[in-house]
């Protein structure tokens, strides 16, 4: 696996999160989000890892014509590599796995790339980056959870920004282009904070599918996210 790869470029990327759309009619939800996101960030949660269950395949499956948006997979299970190549088929580009679901995600990540699949690593907020450090060359992608994983809409931890610091330093002295996720409270408010220090891909799901207008929401996100970099 190259340490540095050269598909990737660590650019400032908004992530809309599903979970907060209104799942009446996805299609005409993703073409709200579709010209100014970049990623469309999909959480899939087992009801065992977080308390709380949300969608799963069929339903990545269905939306994947809707939209060429980046198909991030945040998923929330205990067993996340249970399903890799199905959801490969899918449709899905990432799959991020949180580090306190498998002491040692080498494997995963190796499964992940066999089936096509970016590979990331996330940490719940009391986890502290040390946790991935070791696996730091095998992830395109290192998410720090500002929220409690498991519900959107919950209130923005900055307790998590030091740890975000400690990313983006890393990824920096170590010459890498691992994209730097922040997830959970992100709002017009907490963005410049986020982005501040060092996330480069921001995940909204409220501030953006709950707003009066989703488009109008990326777009301002944008201009946040800009003027902190
Ligand atoms: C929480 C999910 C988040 C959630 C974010 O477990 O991982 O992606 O959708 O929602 P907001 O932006 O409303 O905090
Ligand atoms: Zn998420």
């Amino acid at each position: 696996m190259p340490t540095l790869r050269l598909d990737r470029m660590a650019t400032s990327k908004i992530a809309p999160s599903l979970l907060a759309a209104d799942f009446r009619c996805l299609e005409r939800q993703i073409a709200r989000v579709e010209t100014g996101a970049d990623w469309l960030h999909i959480d899939v949660m087992d009801g065992h890892f977080v308390p709380n269950i949300s969608f799963g395949i069929p339903v990545v499956a269905g939306i994947r014509p809707m939209t060429e948006l980046y198909f991030d997979c945040h998923l929330m299970t205990t067993n996340p590599t249970a399903f890799l190549p199905e959801l490969a088929k899918a449709g899905a580009d990432l799959v991020t796995m949180h580090i306190e679901a498998m002491p040692d995600p080498t494997e995963a990540a190796r499964k992940a790339r066999e089936n096509g699949l970016d590979f990331g690593l996330v940490c719940n907020p009391a986890t502290p980056f040390a946790a991935v450090i070791p696996f730091m060359e095998l992830s395109d992608v290192i998410l720090v959870m500002s929220v409690e994983p498991g519900f959107g809409g919950q209130s923005f931890m900055p307790e998590v920004l030091g740890k975000v610091e400690e990313a983006r330093e890393w990824v920096e002295k170590h010459g890498l282009a691992t994209d730097i996720q922040i997830d959970g409270g992100i709002t017009l408010d907490t963005a410049p904070r986020a982005v501040a220090a060092g996330a480069n891909v921001l995940v909204a799901g409220t501030a953006i599918f709950g707003a009066d207008d989703p488009s109008t929401a990326v777009a301002e996100m944008r201009r946040a996210m800009e003027a902190n970099e």
